[in-house]
């Protein structure tokens, strides 16, 4: 059982890392937030304080609360306090070796019982676990972008995962407010599974010069309903990070075309564009124009 007092450790202060530390934070958590870079960790708070000064702005929140929130939330530049941890979740690159080399670290630190998550999209959590003496302590715990908005938690229980640290896990997620869905250890789980086809397609159509990415996009909101495009999306979730998704599910599906990435992702990743993070995507937000990229 993971307790309502316990501190949390997030591992990866990127825009996921820092969202879900701002979302424990906010249900009264001591946060420890780790990055293996200084420089991100200056970029998260700076982001976060900058957000929370919005809530105060729009009277969403008092500077109470936010000041609350800041309080709690200790950004480090190691992990040697997380062995106080109750619940660890990571949040670092889609990349399997290094979310191994960072469980196998996070083990030989954390307290017995306390439970290793996973925020990956795509990875196995079998894969992951592997690196662990303690593979029934580990699950997927994924939040959506951005983690303090989105109600939505898929809970992923690997192989391995003990079904009590399952259960308790969820039930502990669904104290802060969130929507909890339980799926199974298959690539890209639900959401970026039924979400794949979505962007892939969009990319197509925009490789092939049918339409330009503000026109699909426009379409695809004004028409389909649907609260953004997929170009808007890929900017917001960062191109780095989802065309390592979408080669991780096709590579994962054998090599299904349904999943396979595209070259005009792959180039910009490539050149740096990773989207909002960056400054530029398919969207240029350095100057405010949200002219398509070239
Ligand atoms: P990001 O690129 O914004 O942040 C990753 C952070 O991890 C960076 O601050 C980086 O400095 C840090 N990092 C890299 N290697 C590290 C290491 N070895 N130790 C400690 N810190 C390290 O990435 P983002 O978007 O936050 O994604 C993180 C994870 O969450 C990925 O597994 C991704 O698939 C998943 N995810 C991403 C979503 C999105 O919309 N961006 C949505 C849901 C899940």
């Amino acid at each position: 059982m993971i307790s309502n007092e316990a501190k949390i450790g997030v591992v990866g202060a990127g825009t996921m890392g820092t969202g879900i530390a701002q979302v424990a934070a906010t249900q009264g958590h001591q946060v420890y937030l780790y990055d293996a870079y200084p420089q991100q960790l200056e970029k998260s708070k700076a982001g976060l304080k900058s957000i929370l000064a919005r809530q105060v702005e729009k009277e969403r929140m008092t500077q109470e609360e936010v000041d609350g929130i800041l309080n709690r939330i200790e950004f480090v530049d190691n992990i040697t306090n997380f062995s106080e941890c109750g619940f660890v979740i990571e949040a670092i690159v889609e990349d399997l070796a290094v979310k191994k080399d960072t469980f196998a670290r996070l083990e030989g630190i954390v307290s017995k019982d306390c439970v290793l998550a996973s925020n990956t999209s795509s990875l196995s959590i079998a894969a992951i676990s592997s690196a662990l003496k303690k593979p029934e302590r580990f699950l997927g715990v994924h939040f959506f972008n951005p983690a303090p908005l989105m109600k939505l938690v898929e809970i992923i229980s690997g192989i391995a995962t003990d079904d009590k640290v399952f259960n308790s896990t969820k039930k502990f997620i669904k104290s802060w407010n969130k929507i909890t869905v339980s799926g199974k250890d298959t690539p890209g789980f639900i959401v970026n599974r039924v979400a794949r086809p979505f962007y892939g397609e969009a990319l197509r159509i925009f490789e092939e010069g049918i339409a330009d990415a503000a026109t699909i996009d426009w379409a695809m909101k004004e028409i389909g309903g649907f609260r953004m495009g997929p170009f808007e999306l890929m900017d917001l979730i960062g191109h780095d990070v989802n065309y390592e998704v979408t080669s991780t599910v096709f590579e994962a599906f054998y090599y299904d075309p349904r999943f396979k990435p595209s070259f005009a992702q792959k180039r910009m990743v490539e050149a740096g564009w990773l989207g909002r993070k960056s400054g530029r995507g398919f969207y240029n937000y350095n100057d405010d124009s949200k002219n398509p990229a070239p």
